[in-house]
């Protein structure tokens, strides 16, 4: 498209709707349909909904990640909060997902090294181990809340492997994940805002005294080789480290938990997929694939335009704040048809943009991988016909802003 088109509201959809957020996919169809760069009338964003807007904005050089939006967060009582996390924590800096070239790079190459591939499977055998405790927790018990008993013990326990310590107080790290990502959202109103700061600066705390450790006593953890290494020749700051630990801890928590949920509730959906998954790893990794278009557990992202740009012919301002949907993409019926239905044999199933796409792609994503390939492989092994035990009742979906899925997830199954 050519011409220059204002970009236009329909019908006053609004991602800052709860109910919208809760069930997105008619909106996401609705949208790409008739409007696919549409202005949000509330929070003022330009959401895309099509898998090449979505996919060509994460590319763009002229898009900032650094948003305000997200971590390193702007609004109008920025001075209050900027003052509280100086004197009891630590103010928030860009470093990865919230930083631009070419002070990402310097972030990036030091947490790669962490990240590598043999690092990552190092983790493998706590994860197979970590697995089979949960399973063995809830495997004779009528019903189980998948998502409190596996969905999030899971990526929380890995999260404790990557700083080394053997805290397993669960509790903790899941009020943590709620207020943080709680704290992403474009709308939070001040009030909730300042409710929410104190119990980030706890963890903040946290992660600082678990960096203080392994810079006094170096081992072989993750975090070990993060909180060692140099960034242009010089150790990271407190500051700088424990923004990348909370990074870490928010980006692979509860998407991960969600990716989990929603790959049980496909086979709930879908009973005969279990068998398939089962005795064929090639179709278990597109399981996992599908599970990870369909669900996307982290639905969207923002960019800030450094300049006027046009998308799908819609100008966009200088600072315009644009959202890229992924998963508005990944369900877009042009690139992949049929798009909510499971197709284990979709030749472009991995290229769905769950993990984004360009310099800030998702530095977990094999880690992520690898812990639904655990889990999934062990659940089908020993278990089959999922079912909700609870009704409807079975089901809650979050409504947080950058995050998709389910909460709560009852549900009954046969020991085999
Ligand atoms: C299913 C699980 C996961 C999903 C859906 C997911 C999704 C994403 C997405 C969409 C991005 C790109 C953000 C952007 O373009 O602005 C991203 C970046 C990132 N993810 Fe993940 N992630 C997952 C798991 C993990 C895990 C397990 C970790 C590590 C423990 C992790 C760490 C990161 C980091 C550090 C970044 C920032 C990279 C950068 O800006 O250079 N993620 N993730």
């Amino acid at each position: 498209m050519n011409v220059v088109e204002e970009p236009v509201s329909v019908g006053g959809v609004t991602f800052s709707d709860p109910e919208v957020r809760r069930c997105p996919f008619p909106t996401y169809h609705q949208l790409r349909a008739e409007c696919p760069v549409y202005l949000d009338p509330v929070s003022g964003n330009y959401v895309l909904t099509r898998y090449d807007d979505v996919r060509r904005a994460v590319l763009n050089k002229t898009l900032s990640a650094k948003t305000g939006v997200i971590q390193t967060r702007k609004s109008s009582i920025s001075d209050q909060v900027d003052r509280m996390y100086e004197e009891q924590g630590f103010l928030p800096v860009d470093t990865l997902v919230t930083n631009d070239p070419p002070s990402h790079r310097h972030f990036r190459v030091l947490v790669d090294k962490a990240f590598t591939k043999e690092k990552v499977a190092g983790l493998d055998p706590q994860i197979e181990a970590s697995v089979t405790e949960f399973i063995d927790g809830f495997i004779d018990e009528p019903e189980v809340n998948f998502f409190d008993r596996f969905a999030m013990p899971l990526p929380m326990t890995v999260f404790t492997d990557i700083l080394g310590t053997t805290d397993r107080d669960l509790a903790k790290f899941k009020r943590w994940t709620e207020v943080g990502m709680e704290s992403s959202n474009p709308v939070l109103t001040p009030q909730r805002e300042l409710e929410i700061v104190p119990q980030i600066i706890e963890l903040q705390r946290y992660l600082a005294a678990n960096g203080e450790r392994v810079r006094a006593n170096p081992d072989d953890s993750l975090l070990s080789t993060i909180a060692n290494a140099q960034v242009e020749g010089r150790p990271l700051t407190m500051q700088e480290l424990v923004s990348i630990l909370w990074l870490l801890f928010l980006a692979g928590g509860e998407t991960t938990a969600n990716a989990l949920s929603g790959g049980i509730k496909l086979l709930i959906d879908r009973p005969e997929l279990t068998d398939i998954i089962r005795d064929d790893p090639a179709k278990m990794d597109a399981f996992i694939e599908e599970t990870l278009r369909i669900m996307a557990p982290a639905p969207v992202m923002f960019r800030r335009a450094t300049e006027p740009l046009t998308i799908g012919g819609v100008a966009i301002p200088e600072n315009g704040i644009i959202e890229t949907r992924f998963q508005a993409g990944n369900l877009d019926p042009d690139v992949f048809p049929d798009p909510e239905t499971v197709h284990l044999d979709r030749p472009n199933g991995r290229s769905h943009l769950t993990f984004g796409a360009g310099i800030h792609m998702c530095i977990g994503n094999q880690l992520a991988r690898a812990e639904l390939r655990a889990a999934f492989t062990q659940l089908v092994g020993r278990c089959t016909n999922f079912r909700p035990s609870r009704g409807e009742d079975s089901y809650a979906w979050t409504t947080t802003y950058v995050s998709y899925g389910l909460t709560k997830l009852w549900i009954s199954f046969d020991k085999r």
